[in-house]
């Protein structure tokens, strides 16, 4: 598939040059176009590299990668409330965490990813890939004492959550449909848990283990 990537950091590195090795093309796009240029170079497999404007038109999906302060004004001047992501399917993988006392900037009620929806209309956002650091998702492919990496998402619209899946599979991970986009505000209070974790030196491995999955 075509793949338009807002953002030029770490997360788009690492999901983008995985896609583009997966057969996908790539087109890269950020605030500042020499690091977005940088970075298609080193994606290699075809990535181009072009505005924003031009990533939210690329593909069927686009990737917003961006830190979160700036996540809305980047959709913004995609286009996004003109309509420029009409039809098409936005991954974000964003986290609305203030790093410091790792607690969730957005309202109470709400999530990035309703506030994305809200924003680019006529777009269908599937929350996913935010739970765990790039380098993970840079791993070919992420297997962890020799299970493959399970990857929750969130969305509301089938055929987008569809693509969510091919997406995770092209990764070596296992997708797993948590419910619709409202999900997303339990994606990103599980986050901010996460990185609180992290930064504290804690392994969450040992605070989310279980030692045999509860029967469905
Ligand atoms: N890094 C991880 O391990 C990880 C894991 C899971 C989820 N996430 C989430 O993924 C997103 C991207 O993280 P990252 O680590 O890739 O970030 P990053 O490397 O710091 O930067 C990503 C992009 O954000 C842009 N940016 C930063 N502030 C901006 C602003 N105010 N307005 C517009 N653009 C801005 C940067 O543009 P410039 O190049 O111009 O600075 C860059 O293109 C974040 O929301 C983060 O919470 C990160």
């Amino acid at each position: 598939m075509k793949i338009g990537v807002l953002g030029a950091g770490l997360m788009s590195d690492a999901l983008a040059t995985r896609w583009a090795g997966a057969g996908h093309e790539v087109l890269v796009a950020g605030r500042t176009p020499e690091r977005a240029a940088r970075l298609a170079e080193r994606i290699g497999a075809g990535a181009r590299h072009g505005t924003l404007r031009e990533a939210a038109a690329f593909g069927d999906v686009a990737l917003v990668a961006i830190r979160h302060e700036g996540v809305l004004s980047t959709l913004r001047d995609a286009g996004a409330a003109e309509g420029a992501f009409r039809g098409k399917t936005i991954i974000d993988c964003n986290n609305p965490v203030e790093v410091g006392d790792f607690t969730l900037v957005t309202p109470p009620g709400t999530s990035l990813a309703e506030r994305m929806q809200d924003l680019a209309v006529g777009s269908n956002v599937v929350k996913a890939f935010n739970l765990c650091q790039a380098r993970v998702w840079e791993m070919t492919p992420p297997v962890f004492d020799g299970r493959p990496l399970a990857v929750p998402f969130a969305g509301d619209d089938a055929a987008s959550n569809a693509l969510a899946r091919t997406l995770i599979t092209d990764l070596g991970c296992v997708p797993v449909e948590i419910g619709a986009l409202h999900r997303a505000r339990h994606l990103e209070a599980m986050a901010a848990i996460v990185i609180g974790l992290l930064h504290g030196g804690a392994d969450p491995h040992t605070v989310f283990n279980l030692i045999t999955p509860v029967a469905a």
